[in-house]
């Protein structure tokens, strides 16, 4: 196995107002994965960050974006590369997320990831620890739900919560239009030899259990393909929003069971059932 290649991090501050811009920006770019950090000092402006590969010509990239956004501010580090660190990280209940060959720590099953690459490949965003813990509990309470067999993780990253799925015998489909993240997932499939059928297409028949932590805008325009994915009495959680969103997922989702609804620093995580 070799490494993966160094990371540049970039963090992008902006009016809030242009977040969506310098979003779109910054997927062009060829970023695997956007984190939005509020900025308590500053609730107007909004913070991104990014993970791209080193070398990244940031100068050129700044004078792009100023073109559209001229508020924005960027800043560039090389992301610590953790390969071969062997730092665990205690995830959900019953898991933990490393390197291949970290021991986790007792009673806690390990998720190897390889280090550093993907959104999600630590599970420490609180928007990946939400939907993993949720994802966790549907699976761990059988006697609610005897009968699912099948998870679709969409916006799989680095395949983290399909891995969940895998680990707990399910067959999962993980899909991703980032064809990075689709080799990541792959990758972490075959670190931890369970499978994972990994594409840029969903599958046809219906599933028991849709998980999608995915930023709100993309969310919202997947939601009818979402509900139509989901099997008669079968789970779908979201994630990756933010409570001011809350209801226009509820206006969107009408008669559908609302469970279990979590929150961690302003994200909101939620498990509906389909009637
Ligand atoms: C916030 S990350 C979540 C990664 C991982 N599931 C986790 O929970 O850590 C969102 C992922 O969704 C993917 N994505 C964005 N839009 C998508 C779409 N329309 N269809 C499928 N995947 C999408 C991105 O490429 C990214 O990998």
């Amino acid at each position: 196995m070799t490494a993966p290649p160094p990371l540049v991090e970039l963090r992008v501050r902006s009016p809030r107002a242009a977040a969506d811009a310098v979003a779109a920006h910054l997927w062009a770019t060829g970023a695997q994965g956007i984190e939005e950090r509020d900025l308590p000092d500053a609730p107007g402006d909004v913070l991104q960050v990014v993970w791209v590969a080193d070398p990244f010509d940031v100068a050129a990239f700044e004078r792009t974006l100023r073109a559209q956004v001229p508020a924005v501010q960027v800043h560039a580090a090389l992301a610590p590369n953790t390969w071969g660190v062997a730092q665990v990280t205690p995830l959900g209940r019953a898991f933990a997320v490393g390197p291949p060959g970290a021991a986790p720590p007792p009673a806690r099953q390990l998720i190897a990831l390889t280090p550093g690459v993907g959104f999600g490949h630590d599970g420490q965003h609180p928007t990946t620890a939400l939907a993993f813990a949720a994802l966790e509990a549907a699976l761990d309470h059988p006697a609610a739900d005897p009968t699912a067999r099948t998870l679709l993780d969409v916006g799989t990253g680095a395949g983290l919560l399909g891995l969940l799925g895998a680990a707990r015998g399910l067959t999962v489909h993980a899909v991703d239009i980032d064809s990075t993240a689709r080799a990541t997932a792959r990758a972490n499939a075959a670190l931890n030899g369970w499978p994972l059928q990994v594409s840029a297409a969903w599958p046809t028949a219906p599933v028991d259990l849709v998980v999608a932590n995915i930023r709100a805008d993309v969310l919202l325009g997947l939601l009818p393909r979402l509900m139509t994915t989901v099997a008669p009495n079968g789970r779908l959680i979201l994630a990756g929003y933010r409570a001011p969103h809350q209801p226009t997922l509820d206006a969107h989702t009408p008669g559908w069971a609302r469970g279990a609804r979590t929150e961690l620093d302003g994200w909101i995580c939620e498990t509906l059932r389909r009637p």
